[in-house]
């Protein structure tokens, strides 16, 4: 893969850089803006070789047409308080604002596009059409940096498309997340423990089954353990279940048998009467849920238990929150894991922080992200990696030209 560096002199030039500033928002607050700092030093430093930055990013799920509250007018705002320089918001995403935007810069300025997703042809499964969106991105720039590590397990024309039409690189960003990720998955050190939350099994499944040939212990909370439980045979009251990968569980178990590898589940769980920050809870044994209740968090037996397993290991990925964690009453399960994270990092463990809502809880529970040892900023494409799957964004890298 070209680095930054093999593109060469930048100056003057129009650098194309795809970044992940997909940031959760409160109307148009920014809750969690890890994303857009992840993005800076990519953007300063091409900013510093006097480029013409051109930053394209999606923000949200929109239907292929704009919607005003999928706008990237709040990042732009926030790039440029973090950059320390006014980021022009294109008002389109490669139509005429955005020529005239990209016609305005100077060296060393930074112009955002509108979201991309606004643009139907960025997803299409239709090659030509994202190869006519790509000429478009490509008629905006020399170079095209691919930084946009959250995006890259998407085959999509800003992201996977436009390297085959520029000179083409890797950014810092991208690299520092596969270089982090490889340690997990190339060779880890052991015990190699992994955690895995968040609400449903079925978009861990890939995951799960490759971890049981390469993890020493799955440790799982959040709502995906209910699917667990149910599959040792316990009632789970009103939690969230799955029922149609209750049969896949239970291969899941059986495989874990035969091969040695620790399932870790709860031993008593946190149930509420609701789904509400205020609402009564107790803690019940993970055996004996009581109907008409439901899991909101692991319990603190657990949350001790997952510590202990955590403690001595020597490598450590955690995706997925262990509970409610935006709750303050359903947070102490996410927060005990965080903590054996970090109180075995001191003792040399290497851990890793992935997917979007695992990280956010890192920081709202009010962690030092330096306490980790790499926090990602890929959801999806944290799982594929650890999936072992080719992720188009990286595998179009190392097929491209390279001058510009
Ligand atoms: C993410 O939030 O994981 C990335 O920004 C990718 O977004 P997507 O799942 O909508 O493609």
């Amino acid at each position: 893969m070209k680095t930054i560096e093999d593109l060469g002199d930048l100056r003057g030039k129009r650098v194309l850089v795809r970044a992940d500033l997909n940031v959760p928002l409160d109307g148009t607050t920014i809750t969690d803006d890890g994303r857009v700092r992840a993005a800076v030093p990519t953007i300063k430093k091409l900013v510093d070789a006097g480029a013409k930055v051109v930053v394209a990013a999606h923000l949200g799920r929109p239907k292929g047409a704009p919607e005003a509250k999928y706008s990237l007018a709040p990042v732009a705002t926030r790039l440029g308080e973090l950059l320390g320089t006014t980021v022009t918001l294109a008002e389109d995403t490669v139509g005429e604002s955005a020529r005239a935007t990209v016609a305005a810069l100077g060296d060393g300025e930074v112009a955002l596009l509108e979201n991309i997703r606004f643009d139907a042809r960025e997803t299409s499964k239709d090659e030509a059409e994202r190869a006519s969106l790509a000429d478009d991105l490509a008629a905006l720039a020399d170079a095209f940096v691919s930084d946009g590590f959250g995006v890259v397990h998407r085959k999509q024309a800003s992201v996977y498309d436009v390297a085959l039409k520029l000179p083409a690189a890797v950014g810092g960003l991208v690299l520092t997340e596969v270089e982090a990720l490889r340690r997990a998955t190339d060779d880890p050190e052991r015990p190699y423990a992994v955690v895995l939350g968040g609400s449903k099994v079925s978009d861990k499944l890939g995951v799960i089954a490759n971890l049981l040939g390469k993890a020493d212990r799955l440790l799982i909370g959040g709502g995906m353990v209910f699917t667990f439980l149910a599959a040792k045979g316990h009632a789970v009251g009103t939690s969230l279940l799955e029922e149609d990968q209750i049969e896949t569980v239970k291969g899941y178990l059986a495989t874990a048998e035969e091969r040695g590898v620790e399932i870790v589940l709860p031993t008593d769980v946190v149930v509420a009467d609701s789904f509400a920050a205020d609402a009564p809870h107790d803690v019940v044994p993970a055996d004996a849920m009581p109907e008409g209740r439901m899991g909101l968090d692991i319990g603190p037996e657990s949350a001790e238990l997952f510590r202990s397993k955590l403690l001595d290991a020597r490598t450590i990925v955690w995706n997925g929150p262990m509970g409610v964690f935006e709750f303050d009453a359903f947070a102490a399960g996410t927060r005990a894991v965080a903590q054996a994270m970090v109180d075995a990092g001191e003792q040399g463990a290497f851990s890793i922080v992935g997917g979007g809502d695992s990280a956010a809880a890192v920081r709202r529970l009010g962690f030092d992200e330096g306490g980790f040892g790499h926090i990602s900023t890929g959801g999806g494409a944290s799982l594929e990696f650890l999936e072992g799957k080719e992720l188009p964004g990286i595998a179009v890298l190392e097929q491209n030209r390279t001058e510009a």
